[in-house]
């Protein structure tokens, strides 16, 4: 992303006395993706047309209407990016323009009011900086979630919009999301349910998709699979994405492949990893994957920002049973160390994807 122009911005940059702080008593080794309650989180209210400028509150409790739109008809929508430490000391934000779009779709579906991506990634700024002792040291493998969430606040019984609203973003410090990092996780094609409906809500990242894929991803994990995969809700003959992260393999030709279609979430690691494939001469395909063409991967993946990249060892289908290996694949360790080594600022951002602090 472009850096701030304006001398005024550069003001609310970090210092270097800002950047040098960091907790003591955290063992950043040891990060799972846990909640942890940190400094503070930004608030910013929409009332009477107007965005407030957002404010940072220390208390994480949060109170409203009983009758809020948000608690009973969905009015509900989050987003999800990382603050890395990097190997020159500064503190970046991966891509926060995207998310700011996306959540900007999720607003739109649910006929919440809009906001600038200057407006949200200033609040991004402002919370990261205000938590910077929080993020994990360089090395350590961790990073600082962001969870931006967008509730209707007002009180709404007849079923319509709420008239105003909340952008709250928290953060907590995370490490790996499925236990041991790059090591492979087993998936389990959810057959009895969907996540999202073929002309729904799939796309956008609402509270409600998370809501439904609880049972199924419960089922699986029961039965041994920490992901779920679920296919199109029309046909289910088609692939469309694990419960919290886009499905890509690499197809035995080399090519990265992932699905076109209208009911998965637009992953912004995805459509990085998409670039990052074309930088290093990997051809890219995004087209329907029929669930007969699960054999003809080399590599499989589920990728997003909490998952990164996590490569699937197997995928088990009403069917049939495909195996891709136990150990990441070449082109996946290739994408993951290309896709880090942007984050971590260890190899150019040739696509000014980074936000600093
Ligand atoms: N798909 C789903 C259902 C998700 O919850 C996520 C996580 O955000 C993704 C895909 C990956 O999206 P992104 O790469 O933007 O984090
Ligand atoms: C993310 O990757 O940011 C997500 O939102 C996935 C999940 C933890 C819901």
């Amino acid at each position: 992303m472009k850096p701030p122009k304006k001398e005024m911005e550069k003001e609310k940059m970090a210092t270097e006395e800002q950047l040098k702080k960091i907790r003591t008593d955290i063992d950043w080794g040891s990060l799972g993706f846990n909640y942890m309650p940190v400094k503070s989180h930004i608030r910013a209210t929409y009332r009477d047309g107007a965005w407030s400028k957002g404010e940072l509150v220390a208390d994480p409790n949060i109170t409203m209407s009983i009758a809020a739109t948000c608690l009973h008809y969905g009015q509900a929508a989050f987003e999800g990016l990382k603050a890395f430490r990097c190997k020159d000391g500064k503190v970046r934000v991966f891509r926060p323009d995207e998310n700011a779009n996306r959540l900007n779709l999720s607003a739109e579906r649910i006929l919440g009011p809009g906001f600038s991506t200057d407006f949200f990634c200033d609040l991004v700024r402002r919370v990261v900086l205000d938590n910077i002792e929080y993020v994990p040291p360089y090395g350590s493998g961790g990073s600082l979630y962001i969870r931006p969430l967008y509730i209707g606040t007002s009180p709404q019984i007849g079923v319509a919009p709420a008239t105003e609203y909340d952008l709250l973003i928290m953060v907590m410090p995370v490490g790996p999301y499925y236990k041991g990092g790059l090591k492979s996780v087993r998936a389990m094609v959810i057959e009895d349910y969907d996540r999202a409906a073929p002309l729904g809500t799939g796309m956008i990242k609402l509270g409600g998709n998370y809501g439904a894929s609880l049972k199924p991803a419960k089922i699986a994990k029961k039965q041994g699979f920490p992901i779920p995969l679920f296919m199109d809700p029309k046909t289910h003959q088609y692939v469309d994405e694990f419960g919290t992260s886009n499905f890509f393999g690499i197809t035995k030709a080399g090519v990265y492949t992932t699905p076109k279609s209208s009911s998965i979430l637009g992953s912004i690691t995805n459509k990085s990893l998409q670039q990052v494939a074309k930088d290093l001469g990997i051809p890219v395909e995004c087209r329907p994957i029929h669930r007969n063409e699960l054999g003809d991967f080399a590599e499989v993946a589920a990728c997003g920002t909490a998952v990164v990249i996590t490569p699937v060892s197997e995928i088990v289908t009403a069917e049939k049973t495909y195996n891709y290996g136990e150990e990441c694949g070449p082109t996946l360790k290739k994408l993951y160390d290309a896709m880090t080594g942007i984050q971590y600022g260890e190899r150019p951002d040739t696509h000014g994807w980074t936000f600093e602090v």
